[in-house]
């Protein structure tokens, strides 16, 4: 079975082929990176990303065809990005998706952005045994999740402010390092000392399990402030090593915490953050020690993919056959209302 999936939730546009049943693997997968484009404004402006993805996601819909080495002919579903995301992005995936659909006459599986970037280690994992742990960290989102079954979970923490990539992509805007932060953090890890500086582990008032990362970055800028410390110095660089190991020990700590007190047979990092080379050193090493079986996303498919979007849409499709899935509205809910609903399906 061949399965198109379609994502433009964000500023990627991205449309993948993949191939499930009795072979299982991703045909083709075309990527867009808006990177460029929104880097000039420090972040992504929502206008220019609906735009974007409006100009490339039919170019990019033939060359994943052809990479794949099939014509539309030979789909059997298509998978779309249904949120949460920038409603005008969405709204191009879904108008363009629709239109194929009802050309084709092919069913159309609504698939939850967050969900598939749960799904992502499975592609290279199908092995992967539940009940899972799940954190999901990236720009928009940094949250745990159990799973005892596919498509029965629930949210364990979520952060209530920040992600932890959009605090990387704030602190790199703030000292005029580019967009996004993340990548750039990472990059520059090794030219400083990660135990120069501390910072204090944020605990919830009420005493939730939830995520809190704005904290971090109002500590490292006043830390700045406070020693006068200029881009590229040595201090800079000590500052930044010691601020990314700190989130870093935060994520590991309270995801091992939370793998402590309850029955994990799996656990899943995924999501833009969790290519970082640090995170996934760190996971690595504490997991191995612990005998927790780790599965980090495949770099390829950290940060946004159709990939993912295909996979969990075949997933979908063969758990619900009979749902009407030609009746489909956009889950455009904002990120401050998925924190609140935390969906995850
Ligand atoms: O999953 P993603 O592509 O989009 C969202 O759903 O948010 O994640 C993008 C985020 C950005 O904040 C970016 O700075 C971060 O992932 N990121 C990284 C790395 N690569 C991307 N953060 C740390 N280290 C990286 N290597
Ligand atoms: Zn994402």
């Amino acid at each position: 079975m061949y399965i198109l999936g379609i994502e433009s939730s964000c500023d990627e546009t991205a449309v993948a082929v993949v191939e499930r049943g009795a072979k299982n693997s991703v045909r083709a997968e075309q990527i867009k990176s808006q990177v460029d484009l929104h880097a000039l404004y420090g972040g992504i402006v929502p206008e220019i990303a609906a735009r974007t993805h409006c100009e490339t996601i039919d170019l990019l819909t033939s060359r994943a065809l052809q990479q794949a080495g099939v014509g539309i002919e030979d789909i059997d579903i298509l998978a779309l990005t249904q949120g949460p995301g920038l409603i005008g992005s969405l709204l191009i995936g879904l108008a363009f998706a629709k239109g194929l659909a009802m050309v084709h006459d092919l069913p159309l599986v609504a698939v939850d952005h967050i969900a598939a970037h749960i799904e992502s280690p499975f592609i290279s994992h199908q092995e992967i045994a539940y009940p899972l742990l799940a954190l999901v960290v990236s720009g928009g989102h940094t949250s745990l999740f159990y799973h005892e079954e596919k498509f029965n979970g629930r949210v364990i923490a979520k952060t209530r402010d920040d992600a932890a990539g959009e605090v990387m992509d704030k602190v790199a805007k703030h000292f005029g390092l580019g967009y996004p932060g993340g990548p750039l953090l990472d990059k520059l890890y090794i030219n400083g000392d990660p135990k120069k500086f501390t910072f204090k582990i944020p605990r919830m008032s009420d005493g939730g399990a939830d995520f809190s990362f704005s904290g971090y970055k109002s500590a490292l800028l006043r830390q700045a402030q406070k020693m006068n410390i200029q881009p590229h110095s040595q201090d800079f660089y000590d500052l930044l090593a010691s601020f990314l190991s700190a989130l870093v020990e935060y994520l590991l700590g309270k995801t091992l915490a939370a793998a402590k007190d309850l029955p994990v047979r799996s656990l899943i990092v995924s999501g833009g953050v969790s290519r970082n080379s640090l995170l996934r050193d760190r996971f690595s090493e504490e997991c191995a020690r612990l005998g927790i079986p780790l599965y980090l996303a495949e770099p390829n498919y950290c940060t946004d993919n159709a990939a993912m979007i295909a996979w969990l849409g075949y997933e979908k499709y063969q758990a619900y056959p009979d749902l009407n899935y030609f009746d489909l509205h956009l889950n455009s809910y904002s990120r401050a209302q998925f924190r609140e609903s935390a969906r995850h399906r």
